[in-house]
């Protein structure tokens, strides 16, 4: 035998040697929930050691992320009922909740880049991520609403604007409004490949913005975000994206998804961030709680696939922890 590939692998310091992907806290973005009132720290049901925090343990919590070399935050609220309704009203308050979470988190660390979700879910009467009428998520109304949501959050004081959504000619809209008004630096990460799946339901818990079971509401969103069984239409979805002026773009979820990461690593020249959504980080937590797998071992190994993939950066609650697993 001339080749002994097992040669590489005799220790750990060969391994380490020849390592090709390594993770470091710069691969993570922490995504946080905020809601309103004080002290408030409430762990979600189906994101066991995953909590909603009120503005005040916001501060505690991004500085602790900080100090765990975390530079990164992707913010997402929880509205009161009594401020939803069908057209985002609430979502371009100056004063709404997002706004304050950006000041709050920039005020205390002005180096962390803060990310703000985009999107009307979480403000919508019915879930959905735009105006419904008649049955129908209504692409351009919804369009010119998330324009002016972001430019909302850019005069907060984001770093990034970060459109979920899935609508047709957002990244353009939000480029427009965010040039005319002369935020020229703050940039947007698309949601560009952003699929239809069944791994969001522990975050629309977190947020309660599952879309509502009524009469003419759609059951799911499916005529938005994009088919799980589509690979070409996604490198569609990220050069349009592109084209019209995103930063970065993004493939979600992660796990089933690295297939459509690495295409796109190979077809962009733009940074690729890879979100590990809610419904990973619950299954992760439900089989190592039963003894099934171990807990840290599989964190390490899926967001180690997630950048060998092809991803620049990976969107995980396991941010923090997985950034202490590597200090020890
Ligand atoms: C909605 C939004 C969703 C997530 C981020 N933004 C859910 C959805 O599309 O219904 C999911 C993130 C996760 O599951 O962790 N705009």
């Amino acid at each position: 035998m001339l080749r002994r590939n097992r040669r590489l692998r005799t220790n750990d310091s060969i391994r380490s040697l020849v390592r090709e992907n390594q993770l470091t806290p710069n691969d993570f973005q922490a995504p946080l929930f905020i809601v309103e009132g004080k002290g408030v720290k409430q762990e979600i049901a189906s994101m066991p050691g995953y909590f909603r925090y009120s503005l005040d343990l916001l501060k505690k919590e991004v500085q602790e992320l900080w100090s765990l070399g975390i530079k990164s935050v992707l913010l997402f609220v929880k509205v009161e009922e009594n401020l939803k309704d069908n057209k985002g009203t609430e979502a371009i308050n100056p004063d709404g909740l997002m706004q304050r979470a950006v000041k709050t988190v920039k005020d205390i660390l002005p180096e962390m880049i803060v990310m703000t979700d985009v999107a009307m879910d979480p403000y919508s009467e019915f879930g959905h991520d735009g105006i419904i009428e008649k049955g129908q998520v209504l692409n351009d109304p919804s369009v010119e609403v998330l324009a002016k949501m972001a430019l909302s959050h850019a005069v907060a004081g984001a770093d990034f604007v970060a459109p979920s959504d899935m609508m047709d000619g957002r990244i353009l809209a939000m480029r427009n409004i965010l040039e005319e008004n002369g935020y020229t630096n703050t940039g947007i990460m698309s949601y560009s490949a952003k699929y239809a799946s069944a791994f969001y339901g522990p975050f629309r818990d977190a947020l309660d913005s599952a879309p509502v079971d009524a009469k003419d509401i759609p059951k799911d969103k499916k005529t938005y975000q994009m088919d799980p069984s589509n690979r070409d239409e996604a490198i569609k979805e990220t050069l349009m994206d592109i084209e019209e002026g995103a930063d970065i773009v993004m493939v979600k979820p992660g796990l089933c998804y690295l297939d459509i990461v690495r295409d796109i690593k190979n077809n962009v020249n733009v940074p690729i961030s890879v979100y590990q959504v809610s419904g990973e980080y619950a299954m992760i937590k439900a089989a190592s709680e039963r003894g099934w797998l171990d807990h840290d071992a599989v964190v390490m190994e899926q967001l180690t696939a997630i950048k060998r993939a092809g991803a620049d950066f990976i969107a995980t609650y396991f941010a923090k922890h997985a950034a202490q697993v590597i200090q020890k």
